[in-house]
């Protein structure tokens, strides 16, 4: 549990090729384990076949030659043979041989013979032998007992001890060579798949890794070479895509920027103009009519002069008072969104030709931020600007509705329509033309909103935004 959590902790960590190697790696352990088990389990099954016939057969060669010196009671002879039999086979732990009663008649033990082997009963089978495998410090023990005059009951009976050295030699060393072949194929599969990783995955991996920290540093121009086909180069492509358009739109930001503080300029100019030219030359004769009125004493003269004066200054009061509005209009600052609407919408319908129907909802006691309520009313300027410009319509439906966490806002015209797909930005752009449609969608995003224009030749314009609320 401890090390499954420990582990847990650490694998995230862990580089991708790291896994992947230690997985496949894994996985061939698992497989050389079970096939090395595999084959240690066939390969002692029949060595212990071949120990079978071996024990038999020495139990049966110790008994057939011994029938001569147990005929004429040549012990001597009998303790050669099994001595012979010890020193030819390794395999074999002893012999000894048991009289009519079961009493061990010779046996190759050094010190003592141990009793518990009087206590083993062979039942000699049809074949002619009786064999018993048991476990014992030194291995298993197969123990053969062979009749030696087989028509005798119960008569003498050679028993062969065989231990199963030469069996277990084998197997350690089959199981040794294996062992060592698994590890070179492991040596050589870890370095295989290192080598595939590192190519296929890890330096694809590591120049889009590469590319997008350079992106997010701020670089746009990083392109990621896509030179396969697998789900990293699919990864790649969307990459390139990606960059390519935050370029584009970070251009086209850049581009709106500066004809926002071009335009900003401009307005300036003219401003600087109007007040120098107009309301500056109209104080300037002001002053210049009164200091000439100052030496005046004609009193029907001063009188006239005032009324000029007074007219003169009304003029200028209104220029101002134009001029101001021109900056901010003051009813969006003094009195919201609503009024600003209704009086701006109310001026357009005295000099357009055509019916304006303004419906604005929510907003009775509500104050929005200055960012939208000023984006909402530059937007309807522009439409309205739009509709008056290209539209050629006869009603205009203006619906704004303030919702408790969304801002709904429809311009519909029965105009002429036109194709909007023409004057997105990628259409139209470096022809410099088509500014405020643009500069709609900028607006509106800039404070997280939707635009999206329903249009089609001679079906009219409607434009739709929605812009989000904070609570
Ligand atoms: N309400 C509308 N009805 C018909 N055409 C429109 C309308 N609004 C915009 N358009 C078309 O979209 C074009 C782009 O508008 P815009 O980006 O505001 O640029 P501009 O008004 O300077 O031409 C206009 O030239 C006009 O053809
Ligand atoms: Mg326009």
């Amino acid at each position: 549990m401890n090390i499954i959590s420990r582990l847990k902790g650490k694998v995230p960590a862990l580089g991708i090729r790291t896994k992947v190697v230690g997985i496949v790696l894994g996985l061939t352990i698992v497989l050389m384990l079970c096939t090395v088990f595999y084959v240690h389990t066939i390969l002692r099954d029949a060595l212990a076949e071949q120990l079978d016939q071996k024990s038999i057969s020495i139990a049966r060669d110790v008994a057939a030659r011994s029938v001569e010196p147990l005929l004429t009671g040549n012990i001597f002879n009998l303790h050669q043979l099994v001595y012979h039999t010890l020193e030819n086979n390794k395999d074999v732990a002893y012999v000894f041989f048991t009289d009519d009663d079961g009493n061990v008649l010779i046996h190759t033990f050094k010190e003592y013979f141990p009793p518990d082997l009087l206590d083993v009963k062979h039942e000699i089978s049809k074949k002619g032998y009786s064999l018993k495998k048991f476990q014992t410090e030194e291995g298993v023990l197969w123990e053969v007992a062979v009749p030696v005059f087989p028509s005798q009951e119960p008569g003498k009976v050679a028993r062969v001890g065989v231990v199963d050295y030469s069996l277990q030699d084998a197997l350690a060393t089959a199981t040794r060579r294996l062992l060592l072949i698994f590890a070179a194929t492991f040596v050589i599969v870890s370095t295989i798949v290192f080598f595939i990783t590192t190519f296929t995955t890890i330096r694809p991996l590591n120049s889009l890794l590469k590319s997008v920290q350079a992106v997010a540093g701020g670089d746009l121009s990083q392109k990621v070479k896509v030179s396969s086909k697998d789900e990293l180069s699919a990864l790649a492509e969307a990459f390139n895509i990606m960059t390519g358009r935050l370029a584009q739109a970070q251009l086209a930001r850049d581009r709106l920027l500066k004809r926002l503080i071009s335009s900003q300029e401009e307005e300036r100019r003219r401003i600087s103009r109007e007040l120098h030219d107009e309301t500056g030359q109209m104080l300037n004769t002001l002053m210049i009519s009164l200091s000439l009125l100052q030496e005046s004493s004609n009193l029907d003269e001063l009188e006239q002069k005032t009324v000029e004066f007074r007219r003169l200054l009304l003029q200028s009061l209104e220029q101002v008072r134009l001029l101001v509005w021109r900056l901010t209009p003051a009813p969006l600052v003094d009195l919201g969104l609503k009024a600003a609407l209704e009086t701006f919408v109310s001026k357009y319908r005295e000099s357009a030709g055509w019916e304006i129907d303004l419906q604005i909802e929510g907003l009775e006691k509500r104050r929005l931020s200055p960012e939208i309520e000023i984006c909402i009313y530059r937007v309807t300027q522009e439409a309205l600007t739009n509709i008056a410009r290209h539209a050629d319509a006869e009603n205009v439906n203006i619906l704004l509705d303030c919702r408790k966490e969304i801002l709904l806002l429809t311009i519909e015209d029965d105009g002429v329509g036109f194709e909007p797909e023409e004057f997105k930005e990628e259409n139209v752009q470096g022809t410099g033309a088509s500014f405020g449609l643009i500069s709609m969608r900028e607006r509106i995003s800039l404070v997280g909103g939707e635009f999206k224009i329903i249009s089609s030749p001679g079906y009219g314009t409607t434009l739709d935004i929605n812009i989000p609320l904070l609570p």
